[in-house]
C-alpha cells in the first residue's frame, strides 16, 4: 500500500459508510434515462472500493437500496433488482481475488427477487473467510425497519423490558459485529441521512459533497477522509477524552 498525501494512516477510520446518491440526476443532465446512471455508478463503487483497499479501510458500506425506494417507478425498480444481480455475478470474482468479505444489510422480504437472493447468498458465501476488507451492501435496507426487527426479535425471546437496553438492541441489529460507521459520506449535495443506519451512525462524522455518485472516485474518498481526520469527535467527553466512545 503505497502513502496516500495528507492521510495519516494511525487514524484511519474503520468503517466508512456511503449513501450513493445522484445517479438519476447524473443520468438526467446528460439527457439519458436515469438507469444509465445507476449502470454509471459502477464504476465509482469499484473506484470507492479500491480506494478504501489502498488506503487501507476495514469496513465499507454502501446504501443500494432503501426500504422506501420500492416507491419508484417499476421499470426502474426491476432494472435495480436485475442491475444488483448481474452486478454481484460479473464482480464477484474480483471483489474476492482482493480480499474482499461481501456482506449484505437489510430485509430479505417477499419483494426481493429469488434470484438475487440467490447470487447474495453465493457472494457471501464464496468471499465468506475473506478479511482484508469487508464490503457491506445495504440493500432494502431502512434504518427504522432495522431497530424495528431487532426489538421484535427481543419481545418474540420473551425478554423483560428491563433487560432491553442498548447493548441488547444492538445486539439484534442485522450485523451486531459490524463496527459503528465512523466517516458517511453521502454524495449528490443533499444533505440529509435518508433513513440509512440511524442506530449506528450516533457519533459519525458526516462529510456531505456535491459531486453526482457516477462522478465520485478514489480522490474523493481521500478527500472525505482529509476532512474526516481535521475533525475532533468527542463523544459526549471533552477534548483529548475518549473514554465515552461508543466503539465497542
Ligand atoms: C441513488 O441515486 C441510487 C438509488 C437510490 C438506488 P438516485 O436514483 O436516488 O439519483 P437521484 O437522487 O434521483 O439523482
Ligand atoms: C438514499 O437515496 C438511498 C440510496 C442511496 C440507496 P434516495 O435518493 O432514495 O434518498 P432521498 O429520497 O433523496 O431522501
Ligand atoms: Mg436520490
Amino acid at each position: 500500500m503505497s502513502p496516500v498525501p495528507g492521510i495519516d494512516r494511525s487514524r484511519l477510520p474503520v468503517h466508512v459508510a456511503c449513501v450513493m446518491d445522484g445517479n438519476g440526476r447524473w443520468a438526467q443532465r446528460r439527457g439519458l434515462p436515469r438507469t444509465e446512471g445507476h449502470a454509471a455508478g459502477e464504476e465509482a463503487l469499484f473506484d470507492a472500493v479500491e480506494g478504501a483497499l489502498e488506503l487501507g479501510v476495514k469496513w465499507l458500506t454502501v446504501y443500494a437500496f432503501s426500504t422506501e425506494n420500492w416507491r419508484r417507478p417499476p421499470d426502474e425498480v426491476r432494472y435495480l433488482m436485475k442491475f444488483n444481480e448481474s452486478l454481484l455475478a460479473r464482480r464477484r470474482d474480483e471483489l474476492h481475488e482482493r480480499g474482499v468479505r461481501i456482506q449484505f444489510l437489510g430485509r430479505r422480504d417477499w419483494r426481493v427477487p429469488r434470484r438475487l437472493l440467490k447470487r447474495m447468498n453465493e457472494s457471501i458465501e464464496l468471499t465468506r473467510h475473506n478479511r482484508t476488507m469487508t464490503l457491506m451492501i445495504a440493500f432494502n435496507y431502512g434504518g427504522r425497519a432495522e431497530i424495528v426487527d431487532a426489538v421484535r426479535a427481543l419481545a418474540s425471546a420473551g425478554t423483560p423490558p428491563a433487560k432491553i437496553d442498548e447493548r441488547a438492541i444492538r445486539a439484534h441489529l442485522y450485523h451486531p459485529d459490524m463496527p459503528d460507521p465512523d466517516l458517511v459520506i453521502r454524495t449528490s449535495g443533499e444533505y440529509r441521512i435518508s433513513n440509512f443506519l440511524l442506530w449506528e451512525l450516533a457519533y459519525s462524522e458526516l462529510v456531505f459533497t456535491d459531486v453526482l455518485w457516477p462522478d465520485f472516485r478514489r480522490d474523493h474518498l481521500f478527500d472525505a477522509v482529509r476532512e474526516f481526520q481535521r475533525r475532533n469527535r468527542r463523544f459526549g467527553g471533552i477534548d483529548g477524552d475518549e473514554a465515552g466512545s461508543t466503539d465497542t
